[in-house]
């Protein structure tokens, strides 16, 4: 028999209103968790969980669910130190040679640098890449559609599932990146997202003291 086009959506839960707001709440108080991290320890993490967030960005709606995205994980020593070598090369560039001002004024509450130790410290990176186009069986072009929001959405749903596993992650945005797809060897139709550094907190991780936009800010409702 033939898959039929459209099966019976089975909902997650079937809950009162009560449980919902509950729901949102809990969600919300551990989502405000989750923090960029730059201090990462070596512990081990078990490839399966990172497996098991992969899966559930995989989920991610896509455009005309095309799902233009490749995630590479990388957790060999030898690959994460040339991958901090070659960051660290563009990031020098970056702070030293070509950030306008302008940028380098809203990062200094960052306080980051072109120093990426934990590019190597962290157990896993996984790189996300987007496919602006797809080659299929016969070497024919197909296009994808609206890439950069489908990759943002699924990317967005893994950094959620790496803090709800207990893990902390950092976006990490070397530009260019393209060293990407030479060390990671990509084909040219993979263009890099970005790289998120995933793994546990340092002893004494330190985080920057800023704040969220209020609701009120980030939200009108008619
Ligand atoms: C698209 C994007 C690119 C980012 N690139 C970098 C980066 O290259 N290096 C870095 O240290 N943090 C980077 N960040 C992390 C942001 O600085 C961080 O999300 C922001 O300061 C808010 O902090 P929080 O994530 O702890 O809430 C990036 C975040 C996003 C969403």
């Amino acid at each position: 028999m033939s898959n039929p086009a459209f099966i019976p959506y089975k909902p997650l839960q079937v809950i009162s209103e009560d449980e919902m707001k509950n729901n949102s709440l809990d969600f919300l108080n551990k989502i405000g968790f989750r923090r960029s991290i730059r201090h990462f320890s070596d512990k081990p993490v078990p490839l399966s969980i990172i497996k098991n967030c992969i899966k559930a960005a995989g989920t991610a709606p896509s455009g005309a669910n095309l799902q233009p995205w490749q995630f590479v994980v990388i957790s060999d020593p030898n690959v994460k130190k040339e991958i901090r070598i070659a960051a660290e090369k563009e990031e020098e560039a970056f702070y030293k040679d070509w950030a306008p001002q302008e940028w380098l004024e809203v990062l200094k509450p960052l306080g980051t640098n072109e120093e990426k130790p934990f590019l190597e410290t962290a157990p896993h990176l996984i790189a996300i890449f987007m496919k602006k186009y797809a080659i299929n069986m016969e070497n024919r072009i197909t296009k994808n559609y609206y890439v950069n929001e489908s990759v943002g959405i699924a990317t967005g749903l893994l950094i959620t599932a790496l803090h709800f596993s207990g893990l902390v992650t950092l976006t990490h945005t070397p530009s260019p990146m393209r060293f990407l797809n030479e060390i990671l060897s990509r084909p040219k139709n993979e263009k890099p997202y970005l790289l998120l550094v995933v793994g546990h907190p340092a002893d004494k991780a330190l985080i920057p003291n800023i704040t969220k936009k209020k609701f009120d800010e980030i939200c009108s409702i008619i």
